[in-house]
């Protein structure tokens, strides 16, 4: 599968490779989203097929649960599952303490649940997304869109009084209009370069009123998989 990657691909493909060895059979399984999570559901879906692997999945999105079906994943909701054994997902930054930003792209509030709902969470990445701080990527706030606005006015208070360096937000759109997510609600990303204390942030957040939940993941990964692009992987 790997022969005619790029470097970036091979990284994200072998991350997800030694991540999957991890699964054990009759595990519930959280599925995460994004392109390098692609990888981790592709290569379950051979699993499932050629070795008679038996698992089940809950997806973290839809774009998620679509590939899962398609690659012969038994799908079952979180609510049915009630707790899972591992949650394999990427993420957009992880530091030296295996705090995250998630949800660049757009799954952060299933992606959360999911995750916490599990034994153990192993993240998959590459290694662009290792950071000394978080903060570079633009964190994402899930927000309810009644009243966006002033939920976004409120997050810019928020980041002022916690002398955030960067205290820019923008609404994240799809083309000419507001992105929606999975659970209907909007995305608010937070430019602010730096984050000193993420666990303070992510807790700040979540207490504004029209705030879902935020991309901070603290205290919530266990292991980070990173792929480097000739192939070398580390875990930490
Ligand atoms: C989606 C996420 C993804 O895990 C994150 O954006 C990383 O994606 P990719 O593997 O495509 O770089 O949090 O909400």
């Amino acid at each position: 599968m790997s022969d005619t990657l790029s470097p970036i691909d091979t990284a994200k493909f072998v991350a997800a490779k030694r991540a999957v060895e991890f699964v054990e059979d009759g595990m519930k399984l959280g599925l995460g989203t994004g392109s390098t999570a692609f990888w981790m559901v592709r290569l379950l879906g051979e699993m499932v097929r050629n070795d008679g692997l038996k698992i089940v999945g809950v997806p973290t999105s839809t774009r998620t649960a679509e590939l899962a079906r398609q690659e012969g994943i038994k799908v079952i909701s979180l609510d049915e599952a009630k707790w899972l054994d591992l949650t394999i997902d990427g993420a957009d930054e992880f530091d030296a303490e295996l705090n995250l930003i998630k949800g660049g792209g757009g799954a952060l509030l299933q992606e959360k649940i999911v995750a916490t709902a599990s034994d153990q969470m192993i993240v998959i990445s590459d290694v662009s997304k290792q950071v000394d701080t978080l903060g570079a990527f633009p964190l994402p706030v899930e927000v309810i869109p009644f009243g966006w606005q002033t939920t976004k006015a409120l997050i810019e208070e928020t980041l002022v009084s916690m002398d955030v360096l960067g205290q820019r937000t923008t609404l994240r759109m799809n083309g000419a209009t507001p992105y929606v997510t999975d659970e209907g609600n909007h995305i608010i990303d937070l430019h602010v370069q730096r984050i000193g204390n993420a666990r303070q942030l992510a807790l700040i957040l979540n207490q504004i009123p029209g705030v879902v939940e935020n991309g901070l993941f603290i205290d919530i990964c266990d292991v980070v998989v990173i792929g480097h692009g000739d192939g070398r992987v580390e875990t930490h």
